[in-house]
């Protein structure tokens, strides 16, 4: 077992791990998820104290890591690290690639680091590259043959940092297949992937990675199919977001417009779909809040689902509890109609925000 308490990681410029806090089980096979710079390696590379943590304790099993009296390479033969790049011994054959650190470290007989060394080439399906160079395999090759070494010291634990972002796209499948056949072992396992699908297939618990910590850790399907938290939700759905926040009657209209136009731009949202959100914005908040409201506080975010081209936008603000669609003029109600296909008010349990309006956009 693995407990992970109040780890926190600083670099000079940036603070990738704020709190994390949890415990990973034996045999757990975690896949770890979220944006790119979130602390997904560096939360890895604390695991195994390729980093020092800068405050926080981590412990495996009744030994405290983190401890300054621990002995480092004691930890590191219990947890191996699969990487990105192979890094494989390039004047060393596939065979004695596997064999130097059993020997080394764990002082096996020749014999007996070859026995293992076989077997596991065996496992992956490499067996009669054995006495080939790295150089003379394929991408996909090589990092089966990394994940040999690293079973070959028998390690409790397997730590893998995007093993397959390196890989020409033929060979991920056949990577991914040596994975999936080792979560099936019972060791435990945690891989940084990309891979959603890959993900999903297996592992029993995700880690989404965000604001500094382990932000949501559930079950695939929770993660997946019902994340509890709204970072997950947009990213796991591949939602790109874009929020406005309009304080006063004088706020910057035709910036607003810009920053939409470029929002729309960078996703690449279809110009029928991007139109249909501009002039929704306008009629609804330009046209019917703003004029509406004394003193308007809006917000609304607008988020575009790249995985079915759909958009949302939810419009939050100031008053009494008031359904402005209910009231306003008949021409503006009727061009919101026609460019969203659907289109709801909810009253707020919510000081700033009383009053919510949702609706959706296709393409
Ligand atoms: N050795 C380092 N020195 C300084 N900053 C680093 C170092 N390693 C990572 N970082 C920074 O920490 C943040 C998290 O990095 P990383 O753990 O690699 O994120 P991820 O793997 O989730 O993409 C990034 O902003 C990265 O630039
Ligand atoms: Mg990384």
């Amino acid at each position: 077992m693995i407990r992970i308490e109040h780890l926190r990681k600083e670099y000079p410029n940036v603070t990738p791990l704020k709190d994390v806090n949890v415990e990973i089980r034996d045999g757990d096979v975690i896949s770890v998820i979220g944006p790119s710079g979130t602390g997904k390696s560096t939360l890895l590379r604390c695991i195994n104290l390729l980093e020092r943590p800068t405050s926080g304790k981590i412990w495996v099993d009744d030994l405290e890591i983190t401890d300054p009296k621990c002995d480092i390479n004691k930890v590191r033969q219990k947890m191996g690290m699969v990487f990105q790049s192979f890094n494989l011994f390039g004047h060393r054959t596939v065979i004695e690639n596997i064999m130097l650190a059993p020997m080394d470290l764990l002082r096996k007989s020749k014999q007996e680091a070859y026995d293992t060394g076989m077997r596991l080439l065996r496992t992956v399906g490499l067996a009669e590259k054995a006495l080939n160079y790295p150089d003379e395999l394929s991408g996909g090759q090589k990092q089966r043959i990394a994940i040999a070494r690293t079973l070959a010291m028998d390690p409790d634990v397997i730590l893998f940092d995007e093993p397959t972002s390196a890989l020409d796209p033929t060979m991920v499948g056949e990577v991914q297949a040596v994975i999936r056949d080792l979560s099936k072992t019972g060791k435990t396992m945690l891989i940084v992937t990309h891979e959603m699908a890959f993900a999903r297939a297996i592992s029993n618990r995700v880690f989404y990675m965000d604001e500094g910590g382990v932000y949501e850790d559930g079950a695939p399907e929770q993660v997946f199919d019902h994340p509890l938290r709204e970072n997950t939700r947009r990213f796991v759905r591949r939602l790109k977001v874009l929020e406005l926040n309009i304080e006063s009657r004088d706020y910057d209209f035709l910036g607003m417009a810009g920053e939409i136009d470029q929002y729309c731009n960078k996703n690449q949202i279809a110009p029928k779909l991007a139109s249909r959100i501009h002039l929704a914005f306008e009629e609804l908040v330009q046209q019917m809040l703003v004029p509406a409201l004394e003193s308007p506080r809006i917000q609304a975010v607008i988020e575009y689902s790249e995985a079915d081209e759909r958009a949302t936008m939810t419009v939050r603000y100031n008053g009494e509890p008031r359904d402005i669609t209910a009231e306003g003029d008949e021409l503006s109600l009727t061009l919101l109609r026609g460019v969203a296909a659907d289109m709801r008010y909810s009253a707020l349990d919510d000081a700033a925000y009383p009053n919510q309006l949702d609706l959706t956009f296709s393409g």
